[in-house]
């Protein structure tokens, strides 16, 4: 194709222009420009069922739906193969892995040259977030994966729509993708074709460019999630004054109104999509969905701090997804979705850990095996994926799509702690807030490769998703809550859903009853929240907490909410050496807070 024929589809020079570079060095044999259409979504799930990328699950059961099986060394998201290369490592900061710009980008064109040979190169002019909204933000990818394109298809809106928006010479963020396994030469095409020994995910922040390659899987893959909506965009925030987050976003209203708007931010795989779509324990309680994963926020000119969900879908994590924990969950996946590396039935359908309470027999695993539960091993991979329109959720808020927003009455911050941190505390204020956030720390999850169940200080759930210094983006946080009205700005809260007790078990029930949680902080957020001073922050007053018809023993309350001194003492140790790490990057406010409890525990 030529920049002629591609005239009709967009007058956007640089994008042209942009297109046609990236052609000339990965030499695909075709380029299609993706309109978005349903029919499009059709021949291309076609091709994928053709390669034995795809799997059409039975149409009775999930209508419109397919189970693809990646190679088993492509699962998760890469994070020692995840680069933020700005111009000074100090820009990057301890957290990340910095790379020169100059030097990686000469290696990876060694990677791209000739690497889309013998396939399509697609182009996807994609928005995060409705089109239209001021807080939205364009880009476009190229990728020579079909299964990127209908993952992209569910997870951003994308297509005709986008490119009319973008006009003649509208902003873009670059976005470009291989898979780098090019055909030709008699080289058999794969159903998952990946590089897997040689993944990049690289950003280029002051460029504000995104090069992926050798992975197809999620966050790697599909680069308007994690790598433009959280590392790009953070950096675009720092810079315009708005928050790029890695939060859900949800609204609870009481018996009787008013709703008000939460936004959560927890670790990867620690619930966030099952409390986006809780279904409350309370009686006459409602929670609505806007968002699961990702919210951008910009203050409004009357103060308040509004949200969008830059995402069109939820790429949720399967295993352990049910009837139980979150029957809004399963009720979306009716059809039209993509699994990764679920099982499947022997009815053509898919199936997971957690789903059932027991497996179902004739069950084949995430490899394609027959699965015997005899192995010791997991029907599907545990960072096994959904990809699913997030209109078919039963609690999506009607507003979700809302270009404006929607006011953010209160920001929680929780991890994954079997220890130590309290079931729920509430800042004093905007600093004490940040200072929360900036100590959040959690287990490892699955969600990414490396160990899982190891304890790491991951602040605001942003320490694989800031495109930036740490210590800047912390700053940045302080500043965006400086100088203006207190009583408009959100409450920030801590929570644990996890804390276990001395036998191991979980002492709170969590999902559905977490909405008890979610009363006080609301409470709070309109100045009605009882609350008791402990080193840490607030705790609900004895009482406080609604726990009508839950029978909880009043000694796991007291562990629950406890704040136990020895162990803060040695927590602040480790918030020492970890705010140690930014050096004069981290903000002296947050010294001063990290005094401040210290003080208070001896006190
Ligand atoms: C995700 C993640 O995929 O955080 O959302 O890993
Ligand atoms: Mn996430």
């Amino acid at each position: 194709m030529t920049i002629s024929e591609v005239r009709t589809v967009t007058t956007h020079q640089r994008l042209l222009r942009w297109v046609e570079e990236c052609r000339g060095v990965l030499q695909p044999a075709a380029v299609h420009w993706c309109d978005g259409s349903e029919a499009e979504w059709e021949r291309l799930c076609a091709s994928l069922e053709a390669s034995g990328t795809f799997c059409r699950l039975n149409s009775a059961l999930r209508p419109n739906s397919f189970l693809a099986r990646s190679d088993p060394a492509d699962v998760a998201r890469v994070e020692d193969r995840t680069f933020i290369a700005s111009v000074s490592p100090d820009d990057a900061g301890p957290t990340n892995n910095w790379r020169d710009p100059t030097e990686l980008k000469a290696e990876m064109l060694e990677r791209f040259r000739g690497a889309m040979a013998g396939r399509t190169m697609y182009v996807i002019p994609f928005s995060m977030g409705p089109l239209g909204s001021h807080i939205s933000q364009i880009g476009v990818q190229l990728t020579d994966s079909a299964y990127v394109v209908v993952n992209m298809r569910i997870m951003a809106r994308i297509g005709d729509a986008v490119l009319a928006e973008l006009g003649d010479d509208g902003n873009f963020v670059p976005c470009l993708h291989s898979v780098g396994r090019p055909l030709g030469d008699g080289a058999p095409e794969l159903p998952w074709p990946c590089d897997p020994e040689n993944k990049y995910i690289a950003h280029f922040p002051e460029t504000r460019e995104i090069w992926s390659y050798g992975s197809g899987y999620g966050g790697n893959a599909l680069l308007g999630k994690k790598c433009f909506a959280l590392r790009i965009a953070s950096v675009m925030a720092r810079d315009e004054g708005w928050l790029a987050e890695h939060m859900l976003i949800m609204s609870v209203t009481p018996p009787g109104g008013p709703k008000h708007y939460v936004a959560g931010a927890f670790p990867s795989a620690c619930g966030k999509t099952n409390m986006a779509m809780m279904v409350p324990t309370l009686p006459g309680w409602k929670v609505e969905t806007v968002g699961d994963d990702i919210a951008w926020m910009r203050f409004g000119e009357d103060g308040r701090l509004y949200a969008i969900n830059p995402e069109h879908g939820f790429f949720g994590v399967a295993p352990n997804t049910s009837y139980r924990t979150n029957p809004n969950g399963v009720e979306t996946l009716w059809g039209n979705c993509i699994f990764t590396n679920t099982a499947a039935t022997a009815g053509g359908d898919v199936w997971w850990e957690g789903l059932t309470p027991t497996a179902p027999g004739g069950l084949t695993d995430w490899l394609g095996r027959p699965y015997s539960a005899d192995s010791g091993e997991p029907a599907a991979h545990p960072n096994a994926r959904f990809t699913a329109p997030a209109s078919q959720c039963p609690s999506i808020a009607p507003e979700w799509e809302d270009p404006a927003g929607v006011p953010i009455s209160a920001i929680v911050f929780g991890g994954r702690r079997a220890r130590n941190a309290p079931l729920v505390t509430a800042a004093r204020d905007w600093r004490h807030g940040v200072f929360l956030g900036s100590i959040l720390n959690s287990e490892t999850t699955a969600a990414a490769g490396g160990a899982v169940g190891r304890v790491r200080f991951d602040p605001f759930a942003m320490r694989p998703f800031c495109g930036y210094n740490m210590g800047d983006y912390m700053a940045h946080w302080l500043e965006m809550g400086a100088a203006r009205d207190p009583s408009r700005l959100p409450r920030i809260f801590w929570v644990n859903w996890f804390r276990r007790g001395a036998d191991g078990r979980f002492l709170w029930p969590g999902f559905g009853d977490n909405c008890r949680v979610l009363r006080w902080i609301v409470e709070c957020a309109e100045g009605r929240g009882e609350a008791v001073e402990t080193p840490l922050g607030l705790i609900p007053r004895p009482g406080a907490l609604d726990l009508s018809g839950l029978r909880i023993p009043a000694g796991d309350m007291d562990e629950l909410l406890a704040v136990d001194r020895d162990a803060w003492r040695g927590e602040a140790e480790l918030i020492r050496e970890h705010f140690a790490s930014f050096g004069d990057r981290l903000p002296q406010e947050l010294w001063a807070e990290l005094a401040l409890l210290e003080e208070r525990l001896e006190a």
